[in-house]
């Protein structure tokens, strides 16, 4: 989706929590990413959520990190965020990230820091997920370590399965009526994710599958969960905090 149409989407959806499919609690979420990338990752760097959305996971990386800014492209989302998921070290501001300047922007005015990002890549289209990664990597810098979680066509053939079988989904129908879930459009086979990385300039360090949790109920009143990865990365030929020390 593009900028404008983030913008329409945050500012028409309701203010409850859990009103977006994936606006799952912290508990669900980031507290369960965090042991996947805290030990490769300095928490006295800032963190950067690129697309935080609602801010809802941001607050929570912000009792970790010393520093936390949530990034979106929607004018809309940002407000949203700074409202309802305010933290006094965290701060969040409208950018778009596919944009270079801005890119360098940060980078000058944060230095290296840690990237969080979830389900940001799969909805950029093809030629936009390099620039994204070419923006990810200048503000890792030496030092910093991303974090991100992604839908692959796995997801796509899940969901289609799970809609075609009659499941009563309407949050998932809802969005699969405009995303496809990744299934056409996914960054990569699972198995792939971790080479667009590598041949994009990153060294990474892990990676594997990781259930979305989604704030859809399932028939038998289970969170929904979809298959998805994840990708710990960082710049090439670096010691890990625990190898340096
Ligand atoms: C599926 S939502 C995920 C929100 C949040 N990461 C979460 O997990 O709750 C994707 C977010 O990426 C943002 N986004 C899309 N393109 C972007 C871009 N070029 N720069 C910054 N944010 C972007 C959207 O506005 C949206 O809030």
């Amino acid at each position: 989706m593009t900028g404008p149409a983030w913008d329409a989407f945050w500012s028409t959806l309701p203010a409850a929590p859990g009103a977006a499919l994936w606006d799952s609690s912290p508990q669900l979420t980031a507290a369960r990413h965090l042991p996947l990338f805290r030990d490769h990752a300095d928490p006295l760097l800032p963190l950067v959520d690129i697309g935080c959305g609602n801010g809802r996971q941001t607050q929570w990386l912000a009792r970790h990190f010393r520093r936390v800014i949530g990034l979106d492209i929607a004018e809309s989302a940002v407000e949203l965020a700074a409202t309802s998921h305010a933290a006094p070290n965290a701060a969040y501001r409208r950018a778009d990230l596919l944009d270079q300047d801005a890119a360098a922007a940060l980078r000058a005015e944060f230095g290296d820091v840690n990237v969080y990002m979830r389900g940001v890549l799969h909805q950029l289209a093809p030629d936009n997920r390099a620039r994204m990664l070419t923006t990810i990597r200048l503000l890792l810098g030496e030092f910093g370590v991303l974090f991100a979680q992604e839908l692959t066509e796995r997801t796509g053939w899940y969901v289609a399965e799970l809609l075609d079988s009659g499941a009563p989904l309407p949050k998932t129908a809802g969005l699969a009526a405009h995303f496809s879930f990744g299934a056409p459009v996914a960054p990569a086979h699972d198995g792939r994710l971790r080479r667009l990385f590598e041949g994009n300039g990153f060294d990474v360090v892990a990676d594997g599958d990781i259930p979305m949790h989604t704030t859809e109920r399932t028939s038998d009143g289970q969170p929904l969960e979809l298959p998805t990865r994840y990708i710990v990365a960082r710049a090439p030929g670096l010691p890990s905090p625990q190898e340096k020390s």
